[in-house]
């Protein structure tokens, strides 16, 4: 053996796993996220919550060609969008269910997302902001875990209003709750936009490193041993 070759070192990798059901329950809250938010788009042009006059592009929003649905039911969509909204609304609130379940019981929010503190959150925001933060492969920063409790509480405070506004009698307390049925509406919005501007983040994220979108989509995704520092 020559001497160059004797000194070629087997590359040792890290191998990540995501689990299935932490896959499956990912992709189907990102579904039935957008699902609500496209349809919720729709509902808002309808009957806004805010007194600005602002509407969203049909385009993007869920309902139907509002020129199909005005020769059928003479509105513009909103039936649809009412239909798509209440559908996913079961798909996130069973969804999200499974996964919280699963995040407690397997001991993954301990784990993989905890702790969480202001110090950390600080220390990696001003590395981020650097571009200097580490990213391994399985590893959080306090950013990231930040964002994702802040996602779930925004999915929680999203869910329960809606029930306020969607039942106001039924539940008459929770509408109190959110300070009555118009300003819940306005909660609800407000909701929606904190989801979105986590989505307009995490996904540019998620493109930066997209090993860790291969892991969220095959289950594994793998990296050099001592790469850590880098993205
Ligand atoms: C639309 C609503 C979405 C929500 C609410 C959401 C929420 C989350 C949450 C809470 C996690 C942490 C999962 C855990 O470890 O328990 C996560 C991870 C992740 N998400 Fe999303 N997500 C959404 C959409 C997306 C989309 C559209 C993409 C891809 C383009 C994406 C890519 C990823 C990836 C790659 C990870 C793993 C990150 C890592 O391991 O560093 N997500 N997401």
């Amino acid at each position: 053996m020559s001497a160059a070759l004797a000194r070629i070192e087997p590359l040792r990798l890290r191998v990540h796993r995501t689990p299935l059901i932490l896959r499956i329950t990912h992709w189907l809250n990102a579904l039935a996220v957008v699902l609500m938010i496209g349809s919720g788009w729709r509902i808002y042009n309808w009957y806004p919550a805010l007194p600005f006059g602002f509407a969203f592009p049909v385009w993007a929003s869920l309902g139907g060609d509002p020129h199909v649905t005005q020769g059928l039911s003479g509105e513009d969509g909103l039936a649809n969008a009412l239909a798509w909204h209440f559908g996913a609304m079961w798909l996130l609130a069973v969804n999200f269910a499974v996964y919280l379940a699963y995040g407690v019981f397997s001991g993954h929010f301990r784990r993989d997302l905890l702790p969480v503190g202001p110090r950390g959150f600080i220390r990696d925001f001003a590395a981020a902001a650097r571009g200097k933060l580490a990213h391994r492969l399985g590893e959080q920063n306090a950013v990231q875990k930040a964002f994702y409790w802040g996602v779930m509480l925004a999915i929680v405070v999203m869910l329960l209003s809606g029930l306020g506004i969607w039942k106001p009698v039924q539940f008459s307390g929770l509408t109190w709750l959110f300070g009555g049925y118009e300003f819940a509406r306005v909660v609800h919005f407000l909701g929606m936009s904190a989801i979105m501007a986590f989505i307009v983040v995490h996904v540019a994220l998620a493109l930066l490193v997209p090993k860790t979108l291969q892991s969220m989509v095959t289950g594994i995704a793998t990296e050099p041993a001592d790469e850590g520092g880098r993205r």
